[in-house]
């Protein structure tokens, strides 16, 4: 039997799960969450604590932290968990993309972090299954949103990330680096031809137009209702919907941050100086440089 007890951190709007088979049996975390404001730089483990605190309040041992993918809205608990829980960490291969791609962006070095995905203990392919106690994770490759997208499959529980919102909220943006529309579109339908009753469970939720939380819904109620992609709705409409909306969007807040700890398997970069780390936010320069901006 599958046992799901969900976390909602209210602050990046994330809903983070523990998934086990019995009080007393094995685990998974999935989508974990540090606690971090950006105007001060504190990083906490308040919300991660309560998941510690349920782990151990039920006996259960945690085989698995998983990711569903680099989050850009929130810092990944993943590595604090595992040292408090131990379980792997685990996350799609697609993640050396990613890693590649924001090594870059950041300028982080090889000795920093090398571009491999060694900072997590596993890394999934599509149709890869991995076990904890008598359950099985089926983990399918959703791409999209990011490149590194995965849901995993729990029995009849498709743990989504952000390919797909509650019907009212839609779907989630395609404009990160490896982001497609098209390619979001096949990975919906893909979701969509899981059975009807199929549970959901979602990694986000607005609440839009001030609605109560929700974060579950079926693939029969998204394939019917979602704004976004539902029956009625073509690929090539989706694509121009999508792409039209991603430009309205602001840059997530905790963009920088985020992804700095998330390529790091949510570890912080060295410290510099003794104790201190630092996160870097790369500057648009034709402010000060306008040599360099390429319009001189
Ligand atoms: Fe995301």
């Amino acid at each position: 039997m599958v046992n799901i007890e969900a976390f909602y951190h209210s602050c990046s709007s994330t809903i983070s799960y523990i998934v086990f088979d019995q009080l007393g049996g094995h685990a998974i975390i999935i989508d974990s969450v540090l606690d971090f404001s950006l105007p001060s730089g504190k990083i906490g483990s308040e919300f991660a604590d309560k998941q510690i605190a349920f782990i151990k309040d039920n006996q259960l041992t945690v085989d698995w932290i998983l990711e569903t993918h680099a989050h850009a809205d929130h810092l990944s608990a993943a590595h604090y968990l595992k040292s408090q829980l131990g379980g792997q960490t685990a996350v799609s291969a697609g993640i050396t993309i990613v890693q590649q791609t924001f090594k870059q962006v950041f300028n982080i070095s090889d000795q920093e972090l090398l571009a491999t995905g060694d900072v997590f203990d596993v890394l999934l392919v599509s149709e890869q299954v991995i076990k904890f106690g008598h359950l099985r994770v089926l983990v399918l490759a959703t791409p999209g949103h990011t490149n590194d997208s995965l849901t995993y499959l729990v029995e009849d529980n498709a743990f989504v990330g952000d390919t797909l919102f509650m019907p009212d909220g839609g779907t989630a943006r395609c404009d990160f680096p490896g982001g497609d529309a098209g390619t979001l579109f096949d990975s919906i339908k893909r979701i969509h031809s899981l059975a009807e009753g199929t549970k959901l469970w979602l990694c986000h939720d607005y609440q839009p137009n001030g609605r109560v939380l929700k974060y579950t819904t079926t693939v029969a109620e998204s394939k019917r209702d979602n704004i976004h992609i539902n029956d009625k709705i073509s690929k090539a409409d989706f694509i121009q919907l999508r792409q039209k909306r991603d430009k309205s969007l602001a840059v997530p807040k905790l963009l920088y941050p985020a992804i700095q700890v998330n390529i790091r398997g949510g570890k912080l970069p060295s410290a510099e100086q003794g104790e201190q780390v630092f996160l870097k936010i790369p500057i648009e320069q034709s402010l000060f440089y306008p040599e360099k901006s390429g319009k001189s």
